[in-house]
């Protein structure tokens, strides 16, 4: 008779004792794998996974994107929709309104119901978050990042990436790097100086993986200097693992990969994609054929690659999964729990931005008030479309409903316009007629006391969406005209646009309010709703420059060269000058500048002091800013430190946010404010010397509420005699 083994812990090989340090596991399990089973767990068995390794017990690691909430499940290699019905998940808005909050403990929770929500859909790698730097207005992927400054985004992707990871889900960061436009994303080659690059470009991804410790990296389509970013010397191993020293795993963008030799010894760890490119439908079992497969086998057996170079990806892969699904102790996580539900309000209550407001038209009191609400994206769902970004959220509030919800019987509602059904790879047309939409949306506004229009943009194709550019700055499907002809019969009109990116707007002089709304996620109807009737005092402040138009990006100076590139190239000729440090330095008045958000009261700025007056190396300036609320309701204000410096050696922006802090004053309190900035943070990089320096000179440290709208400042000096340089 066959008894069962005890399986005793002492029996236990070593890598699959989890009592073991994670390096003593992957020295033993890379140990007993073959040469098949270790070019096998380099690249993907189907859309979304990885194969493991079967014989040793050594799990399949599983993918999602990422990075607003878990995707619906596909098809096991194709880009189809699985249909499966416990795949819906809570849709947190997109990552410019978490940019938008400047809340980090808000990034925190995003970064928990993420992870949560990805573990109990047993995902291993989750395809986010993304922090790409915001170049051009026109970029299609901007809403699923960041915005324009690097210590914005590097402050908020640390939090969200610790409390994702603490689920026993990796994150993934995406595109590394220098993905700044999706039109030509598959092949446009970047040139950028390299202080822009360390200064400007990186700093996220450093952060990601000094600070958060980041699990897995995703390479960008794009090329830098002349080589694809997924297998790029200079960028993988020279930066990312020589010096950020980071030891987890470098993917492919799917289908990013493009040549065996390069993707083996410039630091690619595992290929993924479909079929061989990532795009093609139709060849079937080819993942054998993939770079990394069974080319990469040929390499080693006929010794042109040393093994040694294919172990070094394989202990990386099982670090991945000693870390994931090879950690009993991980969480079992969880689905849509209210946590999960109030994460994704709270995100969008603080993210959504007050741009303008004349005579304290908002908020509108809840009452007898007519109220026609015009728009499409007052009743689309937003969640849908976008590209690999795209969720199936369990709820979504519309912002109809949520007007409804609050404002009651006195809502009427008109489309206005409309586009086409969202898709990945073509624009498709409306299925209305423009002119009766824009006819009864007048009709309607001109019977109503209050008009508020939800516009912008939306997730299809060529508008915030992967794969390709916004073609132009201004408003789509007419809808310019459409706010000209609604404010000729009713100026009392607010503006909402729902956008990841900065928009046109000619009608700004005719219109008393404009809200800049973002892609809310499930609960954005209630969110709006809540900001336009004072519920919420809001609290939200640009993350990127939103200029008077398209030329005034620095993106934009150069002609086809400086975007969206000539000959296959596209050259960074601005350098660091990127948002607001370009409006700085050329003086150029955006509409609506970096940092900008107002609120429904209104905030004074009091003593504003350093903890010392001079400073070494290493030390810290501690900060501390008095802020009154002088109006008649709560708020929170978000206060931007930025610094300038007197007389630096290489030209500098004109000042540069170091740091930032938010807190919720009420209304006739006085509240201090205390930040740090770290003394080498004020360093800047010397391409001339390849390397960090810090000058001995005076700094000049402001406080304001807006990049345009300084308040305090203050002098400090930097002691270093002897130039240390970093
Ligand atoms: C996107 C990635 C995404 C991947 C998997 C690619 O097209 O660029 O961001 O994670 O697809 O869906």
């Amino acid at each position: 008779m066959c008894m069962p083994v005890a399986y005793a812990s002492a029996q236990l090989p070593v890598y699959l004792d989890d009592s073991a340090p994670i390096e003593e596991r992957v020295e033993d399990a890379v140990g007993r794998m073959t040469l098949d089973e270790k070019i096998a767990i380099c690249h993907a068995q189907s859309k979304f996974s990885t194969p493991g390794c079967p014989r040793l017990g050594i799990p399949e690691l599983w993918f999602s994107d990422g990075p607003h909430g878990v995707r619906m499940e596909f098809t096991w290699d194709d880009w189809l929709h699985a249909g499966w019905t416990n795949d819906s998940c809570t849709a947190l808005p997109a990552l410019t309104c978490l940019a938008s909050t400047f809340n980090p403990a808000l990034a925190e929770r995003y970064g928990k119901t993420v992870g949560e929500e990805a573990r109990f859909r047993k995902k291993d790698v989750m395809l986010g978050p993304g922090v790409n730097i915001y170049r051009t207005p026109l970029s299609g992927r901007n809403f699923e990042y960041m915005g324009e400054d690097p210590f914005l985004a590097s402050t908020m992707v640390v939090p969200y990436v610790k409390a994702l990871q603490a689920n026993g889900v990796a994150a993934c960061l995406k595109h590394f790097a220098l993905n700044n436009q999706e039109k030509d994303r598959d092949k446009v080659n970047v040139e950028v100086d390299e202080r822009a690059l360390n200064e400007i470009y990186l700093p996220a991804f450093k952060a990601a993986v000094e600070e958060a410790g980041v699990w897995t990296i995703m390479g960008s389509y794009n090329k830098y200097k002349g080589t694809f970013c997924s297998h790029n010397d200079t960028l993988i191993n020279q930066i990312l693992k020589k010096q950020w020293s980071f030891d987890g795993a470098m993917i492919t963008d799917w289908g990013s990969a493009h040549d065996t030799r390069e993707a083996a010894l410039n630091g690619l760890d595992i290929e993924m994609g479909s079929w061989t490119n990532g795009l093609t439908w139709g060849v079937s079992s080819a993942y054998d054929n993939y770079y990394m497969a069974g080319p990469l086998k040929q390499l080693i057996k006929s010794g042109e690659i040393d093994e040694k170079v294919l172990d070094d990806k394989v202990r990386r892969i099982l670090r991945l999964n000693f870390r994931t699904n090879m950690d009993r102790r991980r969480p079992f996580g969880s689905m849509h729990t209210p946590e999960h539900v109030a994460a994704a309000l709270d995100v969008a209550r603080e993210g959504i931005v007050l741009l303008k407001n004349e005579k304290a038209f908002l908020p509108l009191t809840p009452g007898n008030l007519k109220i026609a609400v015009i728009g499409e994206n007052a009743v689309k769902k937003l969640s849908i479309g976008g590209g690999s970004s795209e969720l199936k959220p369990r709820i979504e509030m519309s912002a109809l409903q949520g007007i409804k919800e609050i404002f009651g019987d006195g809502v009427e509602f008109a489309l206005g316009y409309a586009s086409g059904e969202p898709n990945y790879s073509m624009e498709m047309p409306s299925p209305y007629d423009a002119d009766s939409l824009s006819r009864a949306a007048v009709d309607l506004a001109a019977k109503a006391d209050v008009v508020l229009f939800f516009g912008g943009l939306n997730k299809n194709y060529t508008q915030d969406c992967e794969g390709d550019d916004r073609r132009t700055y201004d408003l789509p499907f007419g809808q310019n005209e459409l706010i000209e002809r609604i404010v000729a019969v009713n100026p009392r009109t607010a503006v909402v646009i729902t956008s990841g990116n900065a928009v046109a707007m000619p009608w700004l002089g005719r219109v008393p309010a404009v809200v800049q709304s973002w892609y809310l996620g499930s609960m954005g109807g209630r969110a709006l709703a809540e900001v336009l009737s004072g519920a919420v005092n809001p609290s939200g402040k640009l993350p990127f420059t939103i200029a008077r138009k398209l030329e005034d990006y620095p993106a934009h100076q150069g002609g086809d060269r400086t975007y969206p590139g000539v000959d296959g190239t596209v050259h960074y000729d601005e350098g660091i000058f990127v948002g607001y440090r370009w409006a700085d330095k050329h003086k150029t008045k955006p509409q609506f500048a970096f940092g900008h958000g107002l609120s429904y009261t209104k905030f004074e700025y009091g003593n504003f002091a350093s903890d010392r007056k001079a400073y070494a190396p290493g030390e810290t300036i501690r900060l501390s800013l008095e802020v009154k609320n002088v109006g008649a309701v709560d708020g929170a204000e978000t206060v931007q430190f930025y610094v300038s410096q007197a007389k630096p050696k290489l030209p500098r922006p004109v000042k540069e946010l170091k740091a930032f802090a938010k807190r919720t004053v009420r209304s006739g309190e006085t509240v201090t404010y205390d930040a740090e900035i770290p003394v080498d943070a004020l360093a800047y990089y010397d391409d001339g010397l390849h390397s960090w320096v810090l000058d001995d000179d005076t700094f000049i440290i402001h406080a304001a509420a807006a990049s345009d709208d300084i308040r305090r400042t203050l002098k400090i000096k930097v002691n270093n005699k002897n130039i240390a340089i970093k």
